[in-house]
C-alpha cells in the first residue's frame, strides 16, 4: 500500500469517525426500530443472499452493524468488520443490549487476512456504499476468495456505477464511469442528515460494472447472477421520491435509470 493509499485511507477513517456519531443520532438509520426488533435489511438482499441460517458470515464494511447485526436475527452466525473506531464501539455495544452474539473487528477490509489469518466463511456478504472506499478491486476480491470456505458464497448489493458518474441531485455528468484514479472532495452534511456539521475531505473511487465482475472472476469465483434494479432501497439522496415501500427513484427520472446492482458468486469445493 502506498503511502498516499495510506493517507486517503487515514483520511476516510476520521470521515467515517465523524459521521457515525450523526448517524447513530439520525432517523435515517432509526436505531429504536432496531431495539425493537425491526430489520435493517431490505428484501433484495433477503431474497437473493439465500438461506443464512446456521451459517458463518462476514460482513465487509459494516458501519455500526445494525445489517450484521439483522443478519443474526435471522439465523446467521456474525462477524462484522470496519475501519471506523466509532462504528466498531457502537456495534459492540448493540449487540450486547440485544444480547446478540456477534464478533465486530476494527480493521481496514484489506488488512483482514492478517488479523482473522485462516478463518473462513460460508458467506461473505457487503453492502450500500461499500467498494466506492476502495482504491483496488482485485485486492478486494483477494480478501473476498480468501475468507470464503469451498462452496461458500459472496454477495454484494449496492448504488450502480452509473449513479457515480452524477452529482448528488442527478443533474449533471460530473465524474467518469471508468477508474480515472482518485476522486478527492469536501462534502457538506452526509447522507442520512444533510445539514450535520461535517465538512472534512474524503476520497473515493469509481468502479465500472466490467472492474467488479471481473475482478471476482480473476480469483475464480463463479458469478451466478448480476442484477440491476430500477429503484433505491435507501433514501440516500436528493430528489428522490417514494414509489413504495423502501423504494425510491429519482423525482425527474422515475425508472429510466439503473439504481443498485447485486452480484451473487460462489466459490467453487474443488471437486470437478
Ligand atoms: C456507507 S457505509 C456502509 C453502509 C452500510 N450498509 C450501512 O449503511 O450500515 C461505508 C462503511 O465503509 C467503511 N469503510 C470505508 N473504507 C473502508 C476500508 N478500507 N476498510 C474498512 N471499512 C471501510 C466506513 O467506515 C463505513 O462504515
Amino acid at each position: 500500500m502506498s503511502k498516499q493509499i495510506e493517507n486517503y485511507f487515514k483520511a476516510n477513517q476520521a470521515l467515517w469517525d465523524a459521521k457515525t456519531p450523526v448517524h447513530i443520532e439520525s432517523e435515517f438509520y432509526d436505531i429504536p426500530g432496531f431495539l425493537a426488533g425491526n430489520s435493517t435489511l431490505r428484501e433484495v438482499e433477503l431474497n437473493e443472499v439465500g438461506e443464512v441460517r446456521g451459517k458463518t458470515l462476514l460482513h465487509l464494511q459494516c458501519h455500526f452493524g445494525l445489517d450484521t447485526l439483522s443478519w443474526a436475527r435471522e439465523g446467521a452466525i456474525v462477524t462484522g468488520v470496519d475501519f471506523s473506531q466509532k462504528a466498531i464501539a457502537k456495534a459492540r455495544e448493540m449487540a450486547s443490549e440485544v444480547n446478540i452474539e456477534a464478533e465486530f473487528v476494527e480493521a481496514n477490509i484489506y488488512d483482514l487476512p492478517e488479523i482473522l489469518l485462516d478463518k473462513k466463511f460460508d458467506i461473505v456478504f457487503t453492502s450500500y456504499g461499500t467498494i466506492g472506499w476502495l482504491p483496488d478491486l482485485d485486492r478486494w476480491a483477494q480478501v473476498i476468495n480468501h475468507f470464503l470456505s469451498p462452496g461458500g458464497t459472496f454477495y454484494i448489493v449496492d448504488f450502480h456505477p452509473f449513479i457515480w458518474m452524477y452529482d448528488y441531485d442527478l443533474q449533471k455528468i460530473e465524474y467518469p464511469y471508468f477508474n480515472a484514479g482518485v476522486i478527492a472532495e469536501e462534502n457538506e452534511g452526509t447522507y442520512a442528515d444533510p445539514n450535520a456539521p461535517i465538512k472534512l475531505a474524503e476520497y473515493g473511487w469509481n468502479h465500472p460494472s466490467s472492474e467488479v465482475i471481473n475482478s471476482l472472476i480473476n480469483q475464480g469465483l463463479e458469478i451466478e447472477f448480476l442484477n440491476e434494479f430500477p429503484y433505491t432501497t435507501w433514501n440516500c439522496f436528493k430528489n428522490l421520491k417514494e414509489i413504495g415501500k423502501h423504494k425510491y427513484v429519482f423525482k425527474h427520472l422515475g425508472h429510466k435509470i439503473p439504481y443498485m446492482f447485486s452480484i451473487r458468486a460462489r466459490k467453487g469445493n474443488g471437486i470437478l
